[in-house]
């Protein structure tokens, strides 16, 4: 049978109907997307990407292109022990360290097309004003007990030890490295009580115990209404979500905690970087991050508003008239963020009394790289801002890649075979060949010049309706946060695509049905401008691409997806241009054999002696020294009586390198000398310094000594 091509039920304005269905029935007006602020303390990773930041943005793109309202905040975290300690292992100030790593993160998610709408920082005085204005406003409203409790002190710092300033060994595994909040072994929350045999981390010490004062969050005052809110979506009978569109982990995370019973939690800390506590008798105490960092949402949200045009407000609060929430707040976080997102802050914002609740916090479970856990301080990472450098044309597929594993339920897996693969099997074999063919062909055939095509047959309708019902799937999938499953609808509909040119053979039927081969192209573009529309949340420039050669020229919309009239008759399309490339074996050679090397950089050096700081290093006066004069220690073994030049005074050393050395091997020798050890007898002679020696596994010592000739005595050793 034959029936016209423009047929009933195959034009656009039906499909967005038929989407439209789809959507909650009462549709917010807005939505406010937040993706977990990172540590500005490092780089980021792929983990970090397929935990929160891809799926957000794709999430944004998509409604974007369903024309809602959206705000989509992120920015630095720029306080917490994770970056004081970082800028004392660094011998920075934390301001340095922020600075430093909130200018690369950001241009990172730039390049890599994660499009915020603002990527604010925490050390911004905006945000203190605003961290401080709320917690000022939930002291008034008895949300904190104030109390003092004895808490571990270094002395030699004069330093409180919370969080990662204190470790010892977890009560749980015996991991002799857990912190004072959380042991990385066994991902048990901790408190600096819980540890045994506690150390300072900053000094080595063992912690004495002293009184100090803070005020706690007793989130054990919450559990009930936490219960039927995580539950049942409701709060005192009313209807705020709907449960059922929460993740199982996320809910039986919560409810884990919820069930072992919440305790006050203490929501400020004795430290000087951070945002102060904002009363009087709090001197010297911040706001713990956790309580500061997730504000740094509302505050982003307030700084893009006034450069926008717009009222923060609408994004966050309640209408006050009606007490209706009119913005959905959805929360990308990583499973590691469950706690905060989904317990303490919901708090926070129920306490204050104006705010929304989050709608959702789809959590993603974590990314393991090629058979081990994604790991910042053993250098196991493939680092973005490296692939950004590295394949600055292969963005959009490393995106492809990551969506398609994204750890949606469970853990998953990256290695480099498996990105080789799914690129060249999937984008390069099936997407790529497809749209390549039908734009060859249509400027071959008809100078790329949209035919006009006049009927359809039943099979290029079974085609079409396979084309619409993965449209609705898809649309189905990015409502329930199921990128991955919604990605692989879009490859199908490039699946459809091939097949039906193989199935239909145009190239064969040009020469005998020339006018049943313009159906076919006229299908098979439509197919193809089906494509842009729905790689466009995954993969925004190659769909860019895609739109371009198709000559497409209004702003793709997701209500068009399944539509058969993307492209009109007689418009002309663009020559063809080949959107993916192959990976060769090269690139997977290269890239596996950088992570071997950064394990072997990366195997941990056994220490000898405790660990010291910063601090106790720069406090070695280390110089060049030339060895003038040498002899043995009479009735020793060891020993040498030395004379060391250090730039005009000549210094007595005693030192034990004679079973490896005789006095004229030694002398005239560039050496590094410690020059303000405290002198000391040995053997009767007064020793006035140290010579630096290095000794391998056999004790064979040799001297740390500079290589270059021309490097003078005296001169400083850093
Ligand atoms: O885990 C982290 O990297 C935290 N910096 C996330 C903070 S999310 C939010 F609360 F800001
Ligand atoms: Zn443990």
């Amino acid at each position: 049978m034959i029936i016209p091509f423009i047929s009933k039920g195959l034009n656009s304005k039906k499909r967005v109907v038929s989407l439209r269905k789809l959507l909650p029935l009462e549709n917010p007006k807005k939505y406010t997307v937040t993706a977990a602020l990172p540590y500005a303390n490092g780089p980021l990773h792929l983990g970090h990407l397929a935990g929160a930041y891809l799926p957000s943005d794709i999430y944004v793109r998509y409604l974007k292109m369903n024309k809602r309202d959206v705000v989509f905040v992120c920015g630095s975290d720029e306080h917490g022990a994770a970056i004081t300690l970082r800028a004392k292992k660094e011998g920075e100030t934390p301001q340095e360290i922020v600075d430093q790593y909130h200018t690369i993160n950001k241009k990172a998610f730039e390049d890599f097309g994660i499009d915020f709408s603002i990527y604010h920082r925490t050390s911004a005085p905006e945000h203190h004003e605003m961290a401080q204005k709320f917690f000022l406003e939930l002291n008034d409203k008895d949300t904190f007990t104030k109390q003092t409790t004895e808490q571990y002190y270094d002395e030699e710092n004069n330093q409180f030890l919370a969080d990662r300033y204190i470790s010892g060994e977890c009560p749980k595994c015996s991991n002799p490295n857990a912190y004072g909040d959380q042991c990385e072994k066994c991902g048990s929350d901790l408190s600096p009580m819980d540890l045994i045999n506690p150390k300072s981390t900053i000094s080595g010490n063992k912690p004495v115990l002293k009184e100090t004062s803070h005020w706690f969050l007793p989130m054990e005052r919450h559990e009930e209404w936490l219960t039927s809110w995580i539950q049942e979506g409701k709060i005192h009978g009313k209807q705020l979500h709907n449960p059922k569109e929460w993740k199982n982990q996320v809910t039986g995370q919560v409810m884990s905690w919820i069930n072992a019973g919440l305790k006050p939690r203490a929501m400020t800390r004795d430290l000087d970087w951070g945002v102060k506590v904002p009363l009087e008798g709090a001197d010297g105490k911040v706001l713990y991050v956790w309580l500061d960092a997730p504000i740094g949402y509302i505050s982003a949200t307030k700084k893009w508003a006034e450069d926008n045009g717009k009222n923060w407000e609408d994004y966050w609060k309640v209408n006050s008239e009606t007490g209706e929430a009119e913005t959905k707040l959805i929360h990308f976080i990583g499973k590691d963020n469950i706690v905060f997102h989904s317990i303490i802050f919901p708090i926070l914002l129920k306490q204050h009394g104006e705010y929304v609740l989050p709608d959702n916090v789809p959590a993603n479970e974590f990314l393991n790289l090629e058979g081990d856990k994604l790991s910042t301080s053993r250098n196991w990472a493939v680092w973005l801002h490296e692939y950004l450098e590295e394949y600055p044309d292969k963005i959009d597929e490393l995106r492809y890649v990551l969506t398609s594993i994204m750890p949606e339920s469970k853990d998953s897996e990256f290695t480099w075979k498996d990105y080789q693969d799914r690129i060249n099997n999937e984008l390069v074999a099936i997407f790529g060949n497809f749209v390549n063919r039908v734009v060859v062909l249509t400027n071959k055939y008809y100078e790329g010049v949209v035919p006009e095509a006049s009927e359809v047959s039943d099979s290029d309708k079974l085609i079409i309706e396979e084309v619409k019902q993965t449209a609705i799937k898809i649309g189905e999938s990015m409502e329930a946060y199921r990128f991955r499953e919604a990605l692989s609808g879009a490859m199908n509909i490039a699946r459809i695509g091939n097949k039906y040119l193989q199935d239909s053979e145009p190239w064969k039927l040009i020469k005998t049905d020339p006018e049943r081969v313009k159906t076919i192209m006229k299908i098979a573009l439509q197919i193809s401008a089906n494509l842009a529309v729905a790689f466009a949340p995954f993969m925004p420039k190659k769909a860019k691409q895609l739109e371009q050669m198709l000559g497409l020229t209004d702003s793709l919309d997701w209500n068009d997806l399944g539509s058969f009239s993307l492209i009109q008759e007689n418009t002309k399309i663009n020559q063809a241009e080949l959107l993916f490339n192959k990976i060769e074996d090269e690139l997977v050679v290269t890239q596996l054999a950088k992570l071997e090397a950064s394990k072997l950089d990366n195997v941990p050096a056994e220490p000898i002696k405790e660990e010291i700081t910063f601090d106790d290093f720069t406090k070695l006066d280390v110089r060049i020294g030339k060895i003038v004069e040498a002899e043995k220690v009479k009735k020793t073994k060891k020993l040498l009586h030395l004379k060391v030049d250090v730039g005009g005074e000549i210094r007595t050393i005693v030192s034990g390198i004679a079973e490896s050395y005789t006095p004229e091997q030694v002398i005239g020798k560039q050496v590094s000398v410690l020059v303000n050890l405290a002198p000391r007898a040995i053997k009767g002679i007064e020793s006035q310094g140290m010579i630096l020696m290095a000794e391998n596994k056999e004790g064979k010592l040799s001297f740390v000594n500079p290589s270059e000739d021309y490097i003078e005595s005296g001169n400083s050793v850093s």
